[in-house]
């Protein structure tokens, strides 16, 4: 079984995938693992950790390294895309690029940067609109495996989730499906008020970075009256132990209260610009670091990144005239022994590829899960997987009728702008959604930023793709 990895550089996912992988032993027989990556330096380094890691699991996985897009696609069975998409001549990762466009939106008067859109505040994610390298490398790799790998899986990372995982099934016919951790954002929501996993009935719906806890029973009765106590009496006291950490936040009550049922993970980042105006108002509704959407936390975070990746560059290095280093010992919040990673990518090819029946949250087709969205939309959903597909769990009780009109018909839009944006490649559609931005005082204001977005040296892909030389 060959499964693919695009942008297997990355800090934060592939080494954790491997992990997973060399930790259940159905797979780990019968997998090959292909690490593909544009950076070659980067690309080397994962690569030496990982048969390292694996050497040191006593697993027998196999694993190659390539920086050929074809191979790794070419009758892969699974491909999984974390790539964050940059241009190497002018600089070293994706984020980069996003401080720079970021910076030149607020000195035009948009704060956080004119990608910092209400019920998408999830910057990073979106790029001058459009996610224009994002969406072009997501639907490169789904055209090349129309041919190399017709029955493969596309396991959808990267961000935006929703817009990607959108695009590429209206475009073509691989078979994507959209991955995020924000679910997880549950766990906590049952850790602060004291509640057994176990015991919890429950389920999330929406779309990525925009899902509800709609169905919340706690030993066969209904929760949310627990909910309700813990915020009389004690979110008071709630703190953040750290930016992230925002699930029961006050925004995320303020939420709460507004739409009927709690936004879960992501969600809380991605409301409107209420708790957004300022870094002011952000600690006010977040706590003290006012979350990680603002011009202190994110700034530091990129650092950290980049600092984490120089260290594994350098572990890599130090392992290869070193054999008696040990991974495991050294840096087991990355190179776990036993434990799983949490993220959902293994147990989903685990139950695609042998059989192992599991519940997953995953961002597929609505087909009639959620009342009211058409089917042919891409949700993220509570669904089973095993040998013989998806099977997506009926959502019950419903979202809340505030939810669908105030939330997801909006945010629901705003993919839909960003879709009629790519594909007409009409550079009026970018002005049109600036223009209903709250942030624009004129329409000079939209050109102006949008012209020195786009006359950027590194956008001029961008550049060509909006033919902005025929038109201004
Ligand atoms: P990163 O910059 O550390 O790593 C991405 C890798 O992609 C780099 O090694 C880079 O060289 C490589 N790359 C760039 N262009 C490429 C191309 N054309 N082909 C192949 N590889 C290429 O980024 P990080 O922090 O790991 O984030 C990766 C993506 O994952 C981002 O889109 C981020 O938003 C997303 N993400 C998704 C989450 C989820 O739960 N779905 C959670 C966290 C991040
Ligand atoms: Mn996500």
């Amino acid at each position: 079984m060959k499964v693919s990895i695009i942008g297997a550089g990355s800090v934060r996912f592939s080494l954790q995938l491997i992990g997973d992988i060399a930790q259940t032993e159905e797979l780990s027989r019968d997998v090959h693992i292909y690490m593909m990556d544009i950076n070659e330096k980067r690309l080397h380094a994962s690569y030496i950790l990982a048969r390292k890691y694996i050497e040191e699991l006593d697993s027998p996985v196999r694993i190659t390294k390539t920086l050929s897009l074809d191979e790794a696609i070419e009758g892969a069975d699974f491909i999984i895309n974390t790539a964050y998409p940059y241009d190497p001549r002018f600089h070293e990762d994706g984020a980069k690029r996003w401080d720079i466009v970021t910076e030149i939106g607020e000195k035009h008067g948009y704060y956080r940067g004119i990608d910092s859109q209400e019920l998408n505040m999830v910057s990073t994610y979106t790029y001058v609109l459009a996610s224009y390298p994002d969406v072009k490398l997501a639907l490169d790799i789904a055209h090349k495996m129309e041919k190399l790998a017709p029955k493969a899986y596309l396991m959808q990372t990267a961000n935006p989730v929703f817009e990607i995982t959108q695009i590429v099934r209206r475009l073509t016919n691989a078979k994507i499906i959209g991955f995020c951790h924000g679910v997880a954002g549950v766990y906590e929501v049952f850790e602060r008020l004291g509640l057994d996993p176990k015991e919890v009935d429950w389920q999330v719906a929406g779309v990525n970075h925009g899902i509800w806890l709609n169905r919340f029973r706690y030993k066969g009765k209904n929760a949310y009256p627990l909910l309700d106590e813990w915020i009389e009496k004690e979110s008071i006291e709630w703190k953040p132990r750290n930016p992230w950490d925002i699930q029961m936040s006050p925004a995320a009550i303020d939420m709460y209260k507004f739409y009927g049922m709690l936004p879960i993970g992501d969600t809380v980042r991605n409301g409107t610009w209420k708790y957004h105006w300022n870094l002011e108002t952000k600690k006010k509704w977040f706590g003290e670091y006012g979350g990680i959407d603002n011009e202190v936390e994110r700034t530091k975070f990129h650092q950290q990144l980049r600092k984490a990746r120089e260290n594994l560059v350098k572990l890599a290095e130090e392992v290869q005239t070193d054999p008696s280093v040990k991974l495991t010992e050294r840096l087991p919040q990355i190179f776990a022994k036993d434990r799983l990673s949490g993220e959902q990518h293994i147990p989903f090819i685990n139950a695609i590829a042998n059989g192992k029946r599991v519940r997953l949250f995953l961002n597929v087709e609505n087909q009639g899960a959620v009342e009211g969205f058409p089917n042919d939309l891409v949700m993220e959903l509570p669904v089973w997987v095993d040998k013989n597909g998806i099977q997506r769990e009926k959502i019950e009780p419903d979202l809340t009728d505030r939810i669908k009109k105030f939330y997801l018909w909006p945010r629901i839009l705003r993919m839909e702008w960003n879709l009629e944006a790519f594909i007409s490649r009409d550079i009026k559609v970018l002005e049109e959604i600036l223009i209903r931005d709250h942030r624009t005082r004129s329409y000079e204001q939209v050109l102006n930023v949008l012209e020195e977005i786009l006359n950027l040296p590194f956008n001029e892909e961008l550049r060509e793709h909006f033919r902005v030389s025929e038109k201004i």
